[in-house]
């Protein structure tokens, strides 16, 4: 049996001297103390409770030692080992506490100051030409008048002279709603609005009605399903063709201005007779020879078509109670998408539903 070395003394293997240790657990102490932000105590973690600090290599120092020496240098480093992780953990989550509040310090915000950084927002074209009608024919002593968007069946086309049979009321043009019983549909014109105003009030009677109307029309640069019309119903006594080409000669003027002219070209409408087409002499090329071929808005024809109109037939004053021997009247629906889109050459007819205020901007507040 050979005797213990004597020549090799753990007392001698430096780093792991109880001062060392001691020494070094110190140094990790005052270190992470110091540290007073996130990033410092990472610094310190790296330094000091990393693969490559000092106590870390005194614990690779331990398997040197002889078995009967590795107990207590083992439980030496082991406690310092121990005291700097949890110095390590307690001084995080203070730092991490102090750095929040500072955050939350510094970023505070009081909601209930005043703010000059509104944006101002710009009305849309179709609400501003929508009032811009009205206000023209309140000016001549006409009421605005309303009516649902989900309407009556009756309303939208039996008092309007529109028969059962009528491709109109088909679904193909039509949004029903649900149940079938409900005879309720989305209004397909503003027409109905004409409906319900002779219905509830006594002649003379001077109503226009901007609104919005729904068919089942393919969404495209233009055609949407979703649109908007003004509509305009005078009943009163001798009352005449003459007076409604009298009162949308002055309409088309105050849009368009003075020079406007406009065109009636015969059509049919089952609540009008004579019902007529109204055309406006073409704003971009006016018609002339030498423009007219090649205008992309009236297409080489010299006129836009924008509405049509006529002479109240009788018996839509008869099915809304009014005396059509007594009574008489005109009426007209004009498009009013298209009166925005010709008027500021917008070629896709979409970018007035698509609510993006980038669009609505530079239209500002008065069109
Ligand atoms: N309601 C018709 C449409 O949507 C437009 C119209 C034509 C309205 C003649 C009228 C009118 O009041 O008299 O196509």
């Amino acid at each position: 049996m050979s005797a213990p070395n004597s020549d090799y003394d753990p007392v001698e293997v430096t780093p792991l001297h109880p001062d060392e240790i001691a020494r070094m657990r110190d140094e990790a102490l005052a270190a992470v103390a110091a540290a007073d932000s996130v990033a410092a105590l990472k610094q310190v973690r790296i330094d000091h409770a990393g693969d490559r600090s000092p106590l870390a290599l005194a614990n690779r120092e331990i398997g040197a030692l002889p078995p009967q020496a590795r107990k207590e240098a083992g439980q030496r480093v082991g406690q310092a080992r121990g005291a700097v992780t949890q110095a390590l953990a307690a001084r995080t989550a203070e730092v991490e506490s102090a750095e929040l509040e500072r955050a939350l310090e510094a970023e505070k915000v009081d909601v209930t100051l005043p703010t000059d950084g509104r944006r101002p927002g710009a009305r849309h074209p179709v609400t501003t030409i929508s009032e811009h009608v009205a206000d023209i024919f309140v000016a001549m002593g006409w009421e605005v008048a309303e009516g649902p968007e989900v309407e009556a069946e009756w309303l939208n086309f039996d008092a309007l002279n529109l028969g059962p049979d009528h491709p109109a009321r088909t679904m193909q043009d039509t949004f029903w709603v649900s149940p079938e019983q409900a005879a309720t549909v989305l209004r397909t014109h503003t027409s109905p609005v004409q409906a319900r105003t002779m219905l509830t009030r006594k002649p003379p009677i001077y109503v226009v009605c901007p609104g919005r109307v729904f068919r089942t029309d393919e969404l495209d640069a233009t055609h949407s399903p979703v649109f908007h019309q003004v509509e305009g119903l005078a009943i009163d006594e001798g009352l005449s063709m003459a007076h409604l080409k009298g009162t949308l000669d002055h309409f088309a003027q105050a849009i368009y201005g003075d020079g406007m002219t406009t065109r009636f070209r015969p059509s049919y409408f089952p609540f009008t007779e004579p019902s007529a087409e109204m055309d406006l002499l073409c704003y971009v090329c006016h018609n002339e020879p030498a423009d007219v071929a090649s205008c992309r808005t009236c297409k080489g024809e010299g006129w836009v078509e924008w509405g049509g109109c006529g002479v109240v037939n009788p018996r839509v004053l008869t099915a809304c109670g009014v005396d059509p021997e007594r009574y008489s009247g005109f009426a007209f629906g004009i498009g009013l998408d298209r009166t925005i889109t010709g008027r500021y050459d917008i070629a896709d007819l979409r970018d007035l539903f698509d609510g993006d205020v980038r669009f609505t901007e530079p239209f500002g507040v008065e069109l």
